[in-house]
């Protein structure tokens, strides 16, 4: 079954062809960086107008890599959420006009199961249950995958995601963006024990992620230390790399502590970490090493494919398209789609759907 996948949920224009839901043909991304570096995060309005300018482009160009013709896909799976709503709509309108053009079938992909299937091309067939960390710029998420296509939400951030964090942090300490890639560099030469920032807790003991404190201790930590922004252009100071590499051990230890644990309850048989945080080589060393304690095999995608691309969400759509999942003209974009399916039977996480309105 031959598919092509279209992301456009954030800042980055993608399209890919993709065989069998496991063999990538083309995969095409255009990036919206340059134009969102000067804000220090993404404008919504510039990026859906660029979506808007660069979609066609990018299309063409995952047919022609892929040398398919356009009749020649049996389907289309297009992202409709989350996202932001102007860049989701893009790519939506998109692939239903395509697919009313060519008389294919189109289906609506979750952007975080995207991130699941990202590592569809370059690993073993995912052995069920699974658990799936997806970290990125706007996700923090563990789920319990009992079977394909159904998603527990075991943890997830009360506040800002991983990859948040590292772009607040690099923002704060004049670093540039995205922030995540930068504070991983400067952290290679720092002391991880510099500054003894503590793990995040939840008052009331449930698992969940929370970045934002450790967002302000940092903050915190600058102002009374004295420490000065590194100045545009200018290399950082090993104090900054300290900082950077002690910030990183707690948002890494918080992530794969917490994994590990709930592992160790729900024994499940793959591990897969996934999103643009997923490009972190510190966090693939513990998660392997994680894994090792538990004896369960970890599944990262490659770099190109951890930050946001259209193969995923063509390896996605895959499967919907085999069990005969259709989406009808009236797919919409749904800025806070989620991705929880499953029934919550246990007791603790029947209080905390009530709590948080899981
Ligand atoms: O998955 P992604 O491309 O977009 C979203 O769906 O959000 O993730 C982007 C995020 C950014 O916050 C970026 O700082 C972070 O992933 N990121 C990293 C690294 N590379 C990208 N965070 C930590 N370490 C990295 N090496
Ligand atoms: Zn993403």
């Amino acid at each position: 079954m031959l598919v092509l996948g279209i992301e456009s949920s954030c800042d980055e224009t993608a399209a890919a062809v993709v065989r069998d839901g496991r063999e990538m043909l083309s995969s095409v991304i255009s990036s919206q960086i340059e134009t969102h570096q000067r804000f220090g995060g993404v404008v919504p309005e510039l990026a859906s107008r660029e979506h808007l300018d660069k979609i066609t482009g990018v299309v063409e160009e995952a047919f022609t890599r892929a040398g398919v013709g356009k009749r020649e896909i049996d389907g289309l799976a297009v992202t409709n959420g989350p996202g932001l709503v102007g860049s989701l709509l893009v790519g939506v309108s998109y692939a239903k006009a395509m697919a009313y053009a060519l008389g294919k079938p189109v289906v609506g992909v979750n952007h975080i199961e995207g991130h699941v299937y990202s590592v569809a091309f370059e690993n073993p067939p995912v052995e069920y249950p699974a658990f799936a960390l997806i970290v990125s710029g706007g996700h923090t998420n563990l789920f319990y995958v009992p079977a394909p296509g159904q998603y527990k939400v075991l943890a997830r951030t009360r506040d800002d995601a991983a990859g948040e964090a590292f772009d607040k942090v690099a923002k704060l300490l004049g670093l540039g963006y995205p922030g995540g890639p930068i504070i991983e560099r400067l952290a290679r030469e720092g002391d991880e024990r510099a500054v003894p920032f503590s793990l995040p807790r939840m008052g009331d003991g449930r698992p969940d992620f929370s970045f934002s404190g450790l967002k302000t201790a940092v903050s915190k930590y600058v102002r009374e230390s004295g420490l000065q922004p590194v100045a545009p252009g200018a290399e950082a100071s090993q104090h900054v790399k300290d900082l950077a590499a002690s910030f990183q051990r707690i948002v890494i230890q918080s992530l794969v502590g917490t994994t590990e644990r709930l592992a160790g309850e729900h024994q499940p048989r793959t591990l897969i970490v996934a999103g643009g945080v997923a490009c972190n080589e510190a966090l693939r060393e513990a998660a392997v090493a994680a894994g090792q304690r538990l004896g369960i095999p970890i599944y990262f995608p490659s770099p190109h494919l951890s930050t946001d691309n259209a193969a995923m969400i063509a390896a996605a759509g895959t499967v919907k398209l085999q069990n005969g999942e259709r989406a009808g003209l009236d797919l919409n974009a749904d800025v806070s789609l989620r991705l929880q399916n499953v029934e919550v039977e246990d007791e603790i996480l029947r209080q905390s759907r009530v709590r948080y309105k899981l």
